[in-house]
């Protein structure tokens, strides 16, 4: 495809050739199908629409030197994907459907994976509604799981380069007890009066706290978050963030150069104590933080130099980037060559 421009390519959906669809109904789900219409017929009754019965997903495949197409830790999504989707009562996906489904996009899509070497990615986007009618507030009886993708360039305009990030305390994004665990699309309805502000006012994102106490360092809109100080990497742990695979490879990554990780609560105060901060997902990979600033008081925390990532972060990305494009030993296992 040498019309797409891949080094400039946004993080947005794209017009691919297939999706892939499996539907759940009588008490069992169906084969694959796949599809070239982009519209899902959908019953104006469904639970997604009504009683938000939604959870996805996001994964990339990556094109290696070597030519070969390798997809990151799917099983992981599709672990998650059923964490979620007993998070709200709906049908899981078996695992073997999940990775199937994944696979068979990115072969049918196969001239949309870009090229090694251009900065890009094929991003999948797995997702889990309720598609049974109800008008009652219950769970549907019918389910419709969907896997689209396309090829994306970094979720942050500015790549691995620091940006400026918000912390505010008017708006929560989840509840201390509610669905932060999971991958819902209502975690993300309600980040968002919060993080078109922090757009506006010059931030890339917002670093939302804990709900309880606006104490705790909880995640970012759309990643987890971790800091270095010295050998160690420091991540939150909190009952109301996403269980990030990015940042569970980059506490194994971090292991295995010898450092030292700890996860448990991350007080607000503590972000001055950093040497490095920084932002990881799928979506975002690793985005360095170069300031934090609490809306609410004003206050701000500068962490490095602000224009360039820490020599850590700046390790840490290009072993997982090294990882997932076959130039670094996979020694856990991680990739799914698609052959
Ligand atoms: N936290 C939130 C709220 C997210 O949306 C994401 C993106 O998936 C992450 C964290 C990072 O998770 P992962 O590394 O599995 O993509
Ligand atoms: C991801 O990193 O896959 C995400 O889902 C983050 C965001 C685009 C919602």
């Amino acid at each position: 495809m040498s019309e797409i421009d891949w080094k400039s390519l946004p993080f947005g959906y794209y017009k691919t050739d297939y999706n892939v669809r499996a539907y759940y109904k009588d008490g069992k789900w169906s084969e694959l199908d796949v599809h070239q219409d982009e519209i899902l017929p959908l019953h104006m009754a469904a639970t997604c629409l009504h009683y938000g019965q939604e959870a996805f997903e996001g994964l990339k495949a990556f094109r290696g030197k070597d030519g070969k197409i390798r997809m990151f830790r799917p099983d992981e999504n599709a672990k998650r994907l059923l964490l979620s989707a007993n998070g709200i009562l709906m049908q899981p996906v078996p695992t073997e459907l999940f990775i199937e489904a994944c696979k068979k996009v990115v072969k049918l899509n196969e001239k949309y994976i870009p090229p090694y070497g251009e900065g890009a990615s094929f991003y999948l986007r797995p997702l889990l509604i309720g598609s049974g009618a109800e008008v009652g507030v219950k769970p549907a009886k019918e389910y419709t799981f969907v896997v689209f993708g396309g090829p994306v360039g970094p979720y942050f305009k500015s790549g691995f380069k620091p940006v400026p990030m918000q912390i505010v305390k008017d708006y929560d994004r989840v509840a201390p007890l509610g669905t932060g665990l999971f991958k819902v699309g209502g975690n993300y309805a309600a980040s968002l009066r919060a993080s078109e502000r922090a757009h506006e006012e010059g931030y890339s994102t917002v670093l939302f706290l804990d709900a309880k106490e606006h104490k705790y360092i909880d995640e970012a809109g759309p990643a987890n978050f971790f800091a270095i100080k010295g050998n160690k990497y420091i991540t939150p742990d909190s009952n109301s963030i996403l269980r990030s695979i990015t940042n569970m490879s980059l506490q194994q990554i971090a292991k295995d150069m010898g450092m030292e990780v700890e996860r448990r609560p991350v007080a607000e105060e503590e972000l001055s104590t950093f040497d490095e901060i920084g932002a990881c997902g799928t979506a975002a990979v690793i985005s360095p933080i170069s300031k934090i600033v609490d809306r609410a008081t004003g206050h701000e925390f500068a962490v490095g130099n602000g224009t360039e990532a820490g020599p850590v972060s700046t390790k840490l990305y290009k072993a997982l980037r090294a990882i997932q494009e076959g130039e670094m030993e996979d020694k856990h296992g991680w990739n799914v060559i698609i052959d």
